[in-house]
Order: C-alpha cells, then sequence, then structure tokens
C-alpha cells in the first residue's frame, strides 16, 4: 500500500521540502505537505509538532521535516509520544535510523544539505524497512 508522508517546515525550508514533496510523489508515495507556503518568519516548533502529531495519530505512515539545521524542528517532534525522529545529513544514517532504530520521521537542515544530497537521504529513508528482532527490544526500551 501507498505509503503517506507528511511534510512540514519552517520559513528557511520551504523550497527544499517543496522539492521533497515533488520528488516523492513521483517516486510513488502519498506527500500530504502541510506547509507553510509563505516564507514569512514562522517558528520551528509549530510545523514540526504538527507534523509529528499526524504521524503519532496514524493519520500518516512517516513525516519528514526540514528548518535551518534540521535540529530545531527535529527536538520539536521527539517531544509528541510516540515519535523517533533524527537528523541525517547521509544516506548510511537515513537506512539505519529507519533499519535499526524504527524511526518514523526524518529531520533534514535546508541550510547543510544541497538539493540532491538531501533526496538521496530521504529516498534511503523511505526505502528501508525496520529489521525487528533485537532493535525491537531497544526500541520498546526508549518508549517505555
Ligand atoms: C531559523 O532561522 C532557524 O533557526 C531554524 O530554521 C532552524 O535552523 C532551527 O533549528
Amino acid at each position: 500500500m501507498t505509503k503517506r508522508i507528511v511534510l512540514s517546515s519552517d520559513h528557511a525550508a520551504i523550497d527544499l521540502r517543496q522539492a521533497i514533496a515533488a520528488h516523492i510523489t513521483v517516486k510513488g508515495w502519498e506527500a500530504v505537505d502541510i506547509g507553510p507556503t509563505t516564507k514569512e518568519s514562522t517558528h520551528y516548533p509549530i510545523h514540526g509538532k504538527a507534523a509529528a502529531e499526524m504521524v503519532a495519530a496514524g493519520d500518516c505512515d512517516l513525516g519528514i521535516i526540514v528548518c535551518g539545521t534540521g535540529q530545531g524542528i527535529m527536538m520539536a517532534a521527539n517531544k509528541v509520544a510516540g515519535i523517533r525522529c533524527g537528523v541525517c545529513s547521509d544516506t548510511f544514517s537515513a537506512e539505519m535510523i529507519r533499519a535499526h532504530n524504527n524511526a518514523n520521521m526524518l529531520a533534514l537542515g535546508a541550510r547543510v544539505l544541497g538539493e540532491g544530497l538531501a533526496l538521496e537521504v530521504v529516498d534511503a529513508f523511505l526505502e528501508a524497512e525496520f529489521e525487528g528482532g533485537r532493535h525491537a527490544t531497544r526500541v520498546d526500551m526508549i518508549e517505555d
């Protein structure tokens, strides 16, 4: 079944977020882009929380959130119960946070990564699968 991917960002990352939405749509994922749409200054915790709540509620399977560094919006998302979000700037980490940590959200820094690498990081995250087994024990410990 097609996975629904929620996307949000702050003002620093609108262009990259929209590029990711277009890219993942072409790849066959369902992009649920919740904005914002203008570059007016805003606050990343609002947008990280909004996306995280959609994942936590089961409205979307996974989330991709973007701010200048990825760090602030990741911190906000991880405050929502059930969210496991990491900032990745390389494809290995993006694959591993799914395979080993069962991350359900990916955070990216629009001022850190060029668009080409960012899209490869997104692909690595979305195409990876959680391996379960000993990793499930550890993820359960995080949730506890
Ligand atoms: C906004 O200027 C910037 O602080 C924000 O996008 C992000 O980098 C915070 O973590």
